[in-house]
């Protein structure tokens, strides 16, 4: 049997035990499932996702590597979308009572895990979900859809030194443990950590929105840091849901921004306490934000390993960090 196999079936276990492994600097394995490390579970959750989900041509899916802007995104995205429906402001809003991550559910964590074959067909549209699965995985299940996929990308050291913090503060007590943080940029260096290696996954959405941009928008969190409002409107755009000269004089993009900013939402009761589904206190998706942060823990010898990794598997792509 394996550690984090919850709800695995015996096809999967069949499966799991032909698929290359890793074990991370906990003892724990991982397996390398369509060029992405994974625990067994959510192997099994991939798998049913695959067997299961097909795309209708009104889906957004939110996608990105953990530790990029990912609880931004779903705000933001959900923001946007249901601003006729629900208006932005601090008074009375789903993210002012909800956490974001209950508002938009990952496939693979939320919805498809352990086994569970949700009904999907009935929700109203547009549906909104998430995935940290890199592109080749989803790939198949939105075939022939003009579905709108969304990918948030962030500096890699800025990912770690996020992640790093995270698993370090996670309110889950069987995932808690003491993650030094040279085991974690020996990680990242090795790639076999959950979701990784960060520069595939990046390269994976990176060339399907230069083949396909009306279908993969690909946005970096420190554009969006750097110019929120020229990021919101692009992300509107792409979604098919511009906002109108109406809508910008009368400051629907910033009151959108405030609704969504890291200040307000970390503030939020509903964000202080609560776990998510996957067992995440809601608190822990909220440090400082912003860019660089990394400069405050990495050496630059580590700086230098990571960015030299990136580089090399990302030359000639036209992507740079
Ligand atoms: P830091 O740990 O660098 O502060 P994810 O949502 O993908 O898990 O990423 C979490 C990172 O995004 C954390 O970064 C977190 O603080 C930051 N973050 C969360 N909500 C944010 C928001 N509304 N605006 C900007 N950054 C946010």
């Amino acid at each position: 049997k394996f550690i984090n196999d919850d709800g695995v079936s015996q096809e999967c276990e069949n499966l799991i035990s032909s698929l290359p492994s890793e074990k991370n600097f906990t003892g724990i394995k991982l397996y390398n499932y369509q060029g992405s490390w994974y625990y067994p579970n959510t192997v099994q959750a991939i798998l049913n996702f695959q067997k299961h989900f097909r795309a209708q041509d009104t889906d957004i899916i939110l996608a990105s590597l953990p530790k990029s802007g990912t609880t931004w995104l779903k705000a933001l995205a959900f923001a946007v979308v249901h601003r006729n429906k629900y208006a932005p402001n601090l008074v009375s809003h789903p993210l002012l009572s909800d956490n974001p991550h209950n508002l938009v559910q990952f496939l693979e964590a939320d919805l498809y895990v352990k086994n569970q074959r949700p009904d999907l067909e009935e929700l109203p549209t547009p549906r909104l979900f998430a995935t940290h699965m890199p592109f080749q995985t989803i790939h198949e299940s939105l075939r022939d859809s003009p579905c709108k996929v969304v990918y948030v990308c962030r500096n890699i050291k800025d990912v770690l030194v996020s992640h790093w913090h995270f698993r370090n503060k996670l309110v889950r007590k069987d995932l808690h443990s003491n993650y030094s943080l040279d085991d974690t940029v020996d990680e990242y260096i090795k790639g076999a950590y959950a979701f990784g290696p960060f520069q595939d996954q990046v390269l994976s959405y990176w060339k399907e929105s230069l083949v396909n941009p009306t279908h993969v928008l690909f946005m970096r969190y420190e554009e969006m840091v750097e110019k929120p409002e020229a990021q919101v409107m692009r992300l509107a755009d792409f979604l098919g849901c511009s906002f109108t000269e109406e809508e910008k004089q009368s400051g629907t993009v910033e009151k959108i921004l405030e609704l969504c900013s890291i200040g307000n939402l970390s503030n939020l009761e509903a964000n202080k306490s609560g776990t998510s589904s996957c067992g995440i206190a809601h608190q822990a998706f909220f440090r400082k934000g912003g860019v660089g942060d990394w400069k405050n823990h990495l050496t630059d010898d580590m700086a230098r390993k990571l960015d030299e990794m990136v580089e090399k598997k990302l030359e000639g792509s036209g992507l740079k960090f």
